[in-house]
């Protein structure tokens, strides 16, 4: 159990670690490239450690560096193996290579749409408790219209045991709108005979098309409707063409827009609160928080900064007093792991926080849609749960007590900032879960009071 004292104002500065997003995918698409890749930054954290332990099963070599420049970070040299690499290593007979994915639902999602492509080779992942109720149908169900050999628990739950085939190129309506699902027949679709589409309800992060791009793959993006309709925002249609190879070049991860925004809602409930937060990742496709918060009159500055392959900048937070917002259904992919946070900030707004649309939240690290409702209630906020939401109503504050973590990271982070804006201050069990993403979190937190 930690406890979380209510706190004076927060002050300071700080880089969030980083990228959880863009880590990943460095590593695994940087495997994908021929020859050695630079990544600057890795995000040292239990999910990011997960892809490369799972890279090494499949024989790629990821040497450390550097002590390196960004807090939280490792400095990495990933020796790319090609895109037929995990195939032509893969020593027949042994039976399956067992990839533990660990809590890491990104490297659960993308790492079959590299593997199914293989001309031979079969993988099974698996991985924790969490993982193990977490559907993966969602990504068997496009690589199988591929020609992709896949199958999972119950037909729909790992582990997923994946066989290498060849595959066609398919053009595919994602159901739901999830970028570890397109990233997914994505990377299939480099590896495809023909090329590849895959079409999004609603804009989610493109970290894996900006990689893409910049290391030589061809993928474009067409969006598909401009004009505001009821029920949805624009869609895109992206399509990838197949590649003989990738070239890698050296890339730094910007700080994670994800992490940094525990510090952000901390600086906009604790009174009197000041905090800068710089290097963040400013991709549009992650930053949905940032016009929710301005909708709820939250005094927020953004300074843009250099853009690489990703836009970074810096974000100055104060407290002051918010207002009750919507978030509907085409703003949830560009604020998906912030919901959470939005239901805390609308403890604190005058009215009532509706957040709609997001039926996906009871598919993450753990059911958020029930954990936060019940987390919240328990330290004193005045929330109701939906199918696919929940409503929140400001009360002036919030009590304290103690909150269960569920082993979701992001539920012990919101526990240990909703515990520096309460009256009582907040127990969190469950603290240690925030090493999946965050594991300075703590540290970072009590040096800003
Ligand atoms: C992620 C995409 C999102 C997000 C997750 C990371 C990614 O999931 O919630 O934390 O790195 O692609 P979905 O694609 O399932 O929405």
């Amino acid at each position: 159990m930690t406890r979380f004292a209510p706190s004076g104002p927060l002050r300071g500065e700080l880089r969030p670690p980083p990228d959880k997003s863009i880590s990943h995918r460095a590593a695994l698409i940087g495997a994908m490239t021929d020859g050695p890749v630079e990544v600057a930054g890795y995000l040292d954290a239990a999910d990011t450690h997960a892809t490369l332990a799972a890279l090494r099963e499949l024989a790629v070599e990821v040497e450390a560096t550097d002590r390196s420049a960004s807090p939280g970070g490792v400095d990495l040299r990933v020796h790319g193996i090609g895109l037929r690499g995990p195939g032509e290593r893969f020593e027949s007979g042994g039976g399956h290579v067992a990839i533990d994915v660990g809590n890491a639902g990104t490297l659960l999602r993308l790492l079959p749409g590299w593997l199914a492509g293989q001309g031979r080779g079969a993988w099974i992942l698996d991985g924790d408790d969490s993982i193990r109720r977490r559907p993966v149908d969602r990504v068997a169900e496009p690589l199988r219209e591929m020609g992709g050999a896949m199958e999972c628990r119950e037909g729909r739950l790992p582990p997923l045991e994946v066989s290498g085939s060849a595959l066609h190129g398919i053009s595919y309506r994602m159901p739901v709108a999830s970028a570890q699902v397109k990233s997914c027949v994505l990377l299939a679709g480099l590896q495809a005979d023909g090329e590849t589409q895959v079409t999004e309800p609603a804009p989610t992060r493109d970290h894996t098309e900006r990689m893409l791009s910049a290391w030589g793959a061809r993928v474009e993006t067409e969006k598909l409707r401009t004009l505001p309709t009821v029920g949805g925002g624009p869609t895109s249609r992206i399509t990838v063409q197949p590649a003989a190879a990738l070239r890698g070049a050296a890339i730094t991860v910007p700080g994670d827009f994800s992490s940094a925004a525990f510090m952000l809602v901390a600086a906009t409930i604790v009174e009197g609160s000041r905090v800068r937060l710089t290097d963040v990742g400013l991709n549009p496709t992650r930053i949905g928080l940032l016009g929710i918060l301005n909708r709820m009159a939250a005094p927020i500055e953004v300074e843009e900064g250099p853009e690489g392959v990703e836009p970074t900048g810096a974000i100055l937070a104060r407290h002051g007093p918010l207002m009750a917002t919507r978030v509907h259904a085409e703003e949830v992919p560009l604020a998906v792991d912030e919901l959470p946070l939005v239901a805390l900030l609308g403890c604190f707004a005058e009215g009532t926080t509706v957040v709609s649309g997001a039926g996906e939240l009871r598919h993450k690290e753990s059911d958020r849609i029930a954990t936060v409702v019940d987390g919240l209630r328990a330290i004193g906020a005045e929330i109701e749960a939906a199918e696919d939401g929940f409503a929140v109503t400001g009360t002036g504050g919030l009590r304290g007590g103690r909150l269960a973590a569920h082993g979701d990271h992001r539920l012990a982070m919101l526990g240990a900032v909703a515990g520096l804006a309460s009256r009582e201050g907040v127990e969190v069990e469950g603290m240690d879960a925030a090493a999946v993403s965050y594991p300075s979190f703590e540290s970072d937190l009590r040096a800003l009071t």
